[in-house]
């Protein structure tokens, strides 16, 4: 493993979100078995990117043809350069933020991330045997876990096989200790690190 990349939409910060800590402890996982792997952060919490409008969507096309190193087509390389690539986004409004939306329009570039075959097939170009979403909920995940099961298809699309979530859920449930359920995914995180 030499490059993680590490797509950081945790909305509310580093000091309080949950899904944070949660990727930190599978990160340094990854880190104890890869030592000499480097962790790219791609940092969303501050809405940088802009949703892609028609116009940009053009521009951006235009550019993946005649300029291809342009950084507006950054999302695209490091998605395609990753060897794993980690997701960290809290459930939100039963999928995760938009700013990971807004993201994944920019990593989704014809020619960089995927392509057609001369038979007409959709063929990915990304590197990546697998993805790994981290998310933590404020109550059940089951049945509707719609952010990771988006993830996995955009994945498979660009050419990413296999997908994993990591979550905790249920955190705000009253009654239930959040701390006990996050340690409890802390410790399924060390588990994936080992399994990838
Ligand atoms: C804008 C917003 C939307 C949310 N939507 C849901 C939801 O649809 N279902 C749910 O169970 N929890 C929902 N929650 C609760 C979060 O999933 C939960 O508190 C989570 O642990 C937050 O992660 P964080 O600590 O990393 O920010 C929502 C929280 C926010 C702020």
């Amino acid at each position: 493993m030499d490059q993680i990349l590490f797509v950081d939409a945790c909305m509310r910060g580093r000091e309080v979100s949950r899904t944070w800590q949660l990727s930190q402890s599978f990160l340094s996982a990854c880190q104890a078995r890869w030592p000499r792997a480097e962790i790219r952060r791609r940092d969303l919490t501050g809405g940088d990117l802009p949703p892609l409008t028609a116009a940009l969507a053009e521009e951006r096309d235009r550019r993946a043809q005649s300029q291809p190193r342009d950084p507006m087509l950054d999302p695209a390389w490091e998605m395609r350069g990753a060897g794993l690539v980690v997701i960290a986004a809290p459930y939100w409004d039963l999928s995760f933020p938009s700013a990971l939306k807004v993201y994944l329009e920019w990593a989704s570039v014809l020619g960089i991330t995927f392509r057609y075959t001369d038979e007409g097939a959709q063929e990915g170009l990304c590197r990546a045997e697998h993805l790994v979403y981290i998310t933590t909920a404020g109550g059940p995940l089951e049945g509707q876990n719609f952010g990771f099961d988006y993830v996995q298809g955009l994945g498979h699309m660009l050419g990413i096989p296999r997908a994993h979530c990591l979550a905790a859920q249920g955190l705000d449930i009253q009654g239930n200790d959040p701390d006990v359920l996050l340690n409890r995914a802390r410790e399924d995180a060390l588990l994936l690190a080992g399994r990838l």
